[in-house]
């Protein structure tokens, strides 16, 4: 059985991006919010960050769940998975293969804001785990949770993987993370991967690989302005920075305006100007510790009950129960 709800309608989306773009490109420090780099051609390019050999957290996170998916579905107990920011779902499939020997998988929520993306990868699943209630969700997972079709019997999992619970500040993180708190029962499960503070060379390598595949992503954001509201950035003007801040313990990802330029984005009625140099933030990805992570989850009412690491010790996958 196979059905997609759209929380967000393409006049919501186009709503939020010019709400987004206008705020942030009129804002000190300039800055756009990453859930506009995911258009079909900013997940396909997401896709392609994933094989790169200097980003290991795809391949960390899969050797996790490799050794320890029928860990986590025993443990988790749960029916159903939800998934939020599910992507292509490669790595999704060993939780629902885990959850299926267990015996009980009856469910699968994957939730995306790629709507396109979303329907390409979660149809599939259907023909693959034949029985499965295949219940895709186009929507924004930062405030649409409310929404999500969540079962009323049965233990529930939702996994939010690839370490994109990094992808959001402190101060949002922490809400998120009690949104999540709020729509699972007592006694349901969080699984989230978060990749682990390490050697900055190999931090910025990850997020400014050598093919340029990064910088390419980053710079599709721009591409998806002036395709959705009529903008005309030359996306070639601007340098694709990883910058690791080692105060906050984040990756920040921002574009550089290689010399100064004047942009109109004619469906905001707006004109922006950039100073030779100036610089936008595009993207966090905050790295972790084991007991500042505990913390938050402690903190929006969770017990974390698994902590495991790939065999390098870059990445970690948690389990947490709610409270
Ligand atoms: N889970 C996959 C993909 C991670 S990339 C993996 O581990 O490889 C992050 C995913 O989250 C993308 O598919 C993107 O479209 C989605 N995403 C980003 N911000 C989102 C938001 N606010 N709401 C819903 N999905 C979002
Ligand atoms: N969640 C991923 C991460 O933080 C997202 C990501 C990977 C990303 N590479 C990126 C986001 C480059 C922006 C730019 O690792």
């Amino acid at each position: 059985m196979f059905r997609i709800d759209r929380n967000l309608t393409a006049d919501e989306l186009d709503k939020a991006l010019r709400t987004d773009v206008a705020e942030g490109l009129t804002a000190r420090p300039k800055q756009l919010p990453p859930k506009w780099f995911y258009d079909e051609r900013g997940s396909g390019l997401f896709e392609d960050i994933t094989r790169l050999p200097e980003y290991y957290p795809t391949r960390a996170e899969r050797s996790i769940l490799e050794t320890h998916a029928d860990e986590i579905a025993e443990a988790s107990g749960a029916v159903a998975l939800i998934e939020l920011g599910s992507g292509a779902g490669v790595k999704t499939r060993l939780l629902l293969d885990a959850m299926r020997r267990q015996g009980e998988l009856t469910r699968f929520v994957p939730v995306d804001v790629s709507g396109e993306f979303l329907a390409a990868s979660a149809r599939p699943v259907v023909d693959d785990y034949p029985g499965l209630d295949v219940h895709a969700v186009v929507g924004d997972f930062e405030h649409h949770l409310g929404l999500l079709p969540v079962s009323e019997s049965g233990r529930q999992l939702l996994a939010v993987l690839g370490s994109t619970i990094g992808n959001q500040e402190p101060g949002p993180r922490d809400s998120f993370l009690r949104d999540i708190h709020d729509v699972l029962h007592r006694g349901d499960s969080l699984l989230l991967g978060a990749d682990l503070v390490k050697d900055p060379a190999r931090l910025v390598a990850a997020y400014d690989d050598s093919q340029g595949v990064t910088a390419a992503f980053n710079r599709n954001v721009l591409s998806v302005i002036n395709q959705q509201l009529g903008g005309d950035f030359d996306p070639t003007a601007y340098e694709h920075l990883a910058v690791w801040n080692a105060e906050c313990e984040w990756i920040e990802m921002r574009l550089r305006a290689r010399s100064a330029q004047h942009v109109r984005v004619a469906d905001l009625d707006l004109e922006v100007g950039f100073a030779e140099g100036e610089e936008m933030r595009t993207e966090i990805s905050a790295k972790f510790r084991r007991e500042g992570l505990a913390a938050e989850l402690d903190a929006a009412g969770f017990d974390l009950t698994h902590w495991w690491t790939d065999a390098e010790g870059d990445f970690a996958l948690t389990l947490a129960t709610v409270r």
